[in-house]
């Protein structure tokens, strides 16, 4: 089966640097992202290649010497869909607001809407991928959809879980661990297999059922985050014993059947999966019955709560129980570096936590446009949109953010935050002056010999 044509509906996080990397890994082919939101379309065609929607590291270089060659951005999904000979659904699959699995099941409905799109619009056999995360058997529903528009076309429908993390989207698709399909025809299975070939070893590329591709992501995500919850249960203890957490992340790291990474304690995991997959595992799981394996995976995200909420916490209780009225400057507002991603990320409800206890708030992202931040915040609805405005406000300057604040709240763990000129900061600070370091970035020993009261994770 040969493809000349692709298009990948949502221009997201995922669809967009995933669609760059294969327009560049495979000059012969046409790659068209298309996406039901005419302005993330238009910042994806702006000429200024640093003003895309998404920052990635390395993204703005592939788009600009690929765009308008063999990759496109359009608002035209029907006609996209109608010339394309594989056509990747991308779209967001967040946790339902609302009705049956609220808060626990991944709502589907877009994913629906497009397989209802392709199955409308298609006059020739297509292959449908899911890149999106979706429950196990979802499959089954797109198939059932596409499969039921009597105008016989055929279509052949592939799971393809992207693993790709945010700030190192670039790297992670040009040298990927693994690339996973899952699907029942083999010739789409190979046609697939056949795009990522351009770049990555046919042996790192795994051909599975559809079921089992699913759930691997689901798994993974579950997996990862768990590793998190499990350092940063440890870290709570090392800061009742003086044990140190990363002298034991250290210690652990160094047995092969643990390893090195992912062992970072922090204020918390953040972005837009592990959260979401995990609920959503978990609400499987309950919907067969399985309620200690729900239990099990359910209590990851309990412990990454108590995680945020005692950060704050010994934020108020450090500064004499109570920041009201009081500055207190966020280093950081994306779940992690590298991202201007802000999604469920640990300085949000951090920071609803600190305004619910009247505290001024001042933001500084170096990546995270002002904006987002009052949008993330009304999101939660604890307050009025202009009590919010009144309590927070966003600088584009970490000297003038963190200008006569009682402490210092970190985040992000972006490099050029290790950069500052900390005495400076002391300077202009209220004294007693003191640094919550959520990311443990910075070195205690400097800090206190500034004259700063810093405290960090687990230590
Ligand atoms: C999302 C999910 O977060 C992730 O779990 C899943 O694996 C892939 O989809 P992401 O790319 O980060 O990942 O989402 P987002 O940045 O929100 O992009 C989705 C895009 O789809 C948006 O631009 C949205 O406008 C678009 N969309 C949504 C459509 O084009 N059509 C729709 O019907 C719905
Ligand atoms: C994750 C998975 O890593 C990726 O494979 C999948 O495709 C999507 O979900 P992402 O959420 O983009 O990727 O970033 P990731 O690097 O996994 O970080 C998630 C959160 O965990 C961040 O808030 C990060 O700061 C936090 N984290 C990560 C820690 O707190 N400690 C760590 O050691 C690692």
């Amino acid at each position: 089966m040969k493809i000349t044509k692709i298009c990948c509906i949502g221009a997201g996080y995922v669809g967009g640097p995933t669609m760059a990397v294969i327009a560049k890994k495979n000059p012969n082919i046409q790659v068209t992202i298309v996406d039901i939101n005419q302005e993330r379309i238009d910042a994806w065609n702006t000429e200024d290649l640093s003003k895309l929607p998404i920052y990635e590291p390395g993204l703005a270089e592939i788009v600009g010497e690929t765009r308008n060659k063999n990759l496109f951005f359009s608002t035209d999904i029907n006609k996209a869909i109608d010339e394309s000979e594989m056509i990747f659904i991308s779209v967001n699959t967040p946790t339902k607001t609302y009705g049956k699995g609220k808060g626990m099941a991944a709502d589907l409905k877009y994913v629906e809407l497009c397989a209802r799109n392709i199955a409308d619009v298609a006059k020739t056999d297509k292959i449908v991928v899911e890149k999106s995360t979706l429950p196990v058997r979802t499959a089954e529903a797109i198939k059932s959809i596409l499969h039921n528009t009597g105008n016989n076309v055929k279509f052949s429908i592939l799971s393809n879980p992207e693993f790709l993390a945010e700030g190192t989207a670039i790297k992670d698709l040009l040298a990927p661990d693994r690339v996973l399909i899952g699907g029942e025809s083999k010739d789409a299975i190979e046609a697939l297999a056949n795009i990522y070939g351009s770049w990555v070893p046919q042996e790192q590329i795994l051909r599975t059922n559809v079921w089992s591709s699913e759930l691997s992501k689901l798994t993974a995500n579950a997996f990862l985050a768990q590793r998190i919850s499990s350092i940063n249960a440890i870290s709570e203890l090392c800061e009742h014993t003086e044990a140190n957490v990363n002298e034991v992340a250290r210690a652990i790291g160094m047995d092969s059947r643990i390893g090195p990474k992912f062992l970072n304690a922090s204020i918390g995991f953040g972005g837009s999966c592990f959260q979401k997959d995990i609920l959503n595992l978990v609400y499987i799981a309950r919907s067969y019955g399985l309620n200690e394996v729900a239990d099990y995976w359910e209590q990851v995200i309990v412990l990454n709560d108590h995680q945020k909420r005692r950060f704050s916490d010994k934020l108020i209780s450090t500064l004499y129980n109570t920041v009201s009225g009081k500055k207190i400057a966020l280093l950081g507002w994306a779940f992690k570096k590298d991202t201007n991603d802000t999604r469920e990320s640990a300085a949000i409800y951090v920071t609803d936590h600190l305004l619910s206890e009247q505290a001024n708030i001042a933001v500084y992202d170096p990546k995270v446009p002002s904006s987002k931040v009052y949008d993330d915040l009304n999101y939660l609805q604890t307050r009025t949109e202009e009590e919010n405005n009144s309590l927070v406000e966003t600088f584009d300057n970490p000297y003038d953010a963190i200008n006569d604040a009682h402490a210092i709240a970190i985040m992000t763990e972006w490099d050029e935050f290790k950069t500052y000129d900390w005495t400076k900061i002391f300077d202009i600070m209220k004294k007693p002056a003191f640094i919550f370091d959520g990311r443990n970035i910075l070195n205690k020993e400097e800090m206190s010999q500034i004259g700063f009261e810093y405290s960090s994770i687990g230590k």
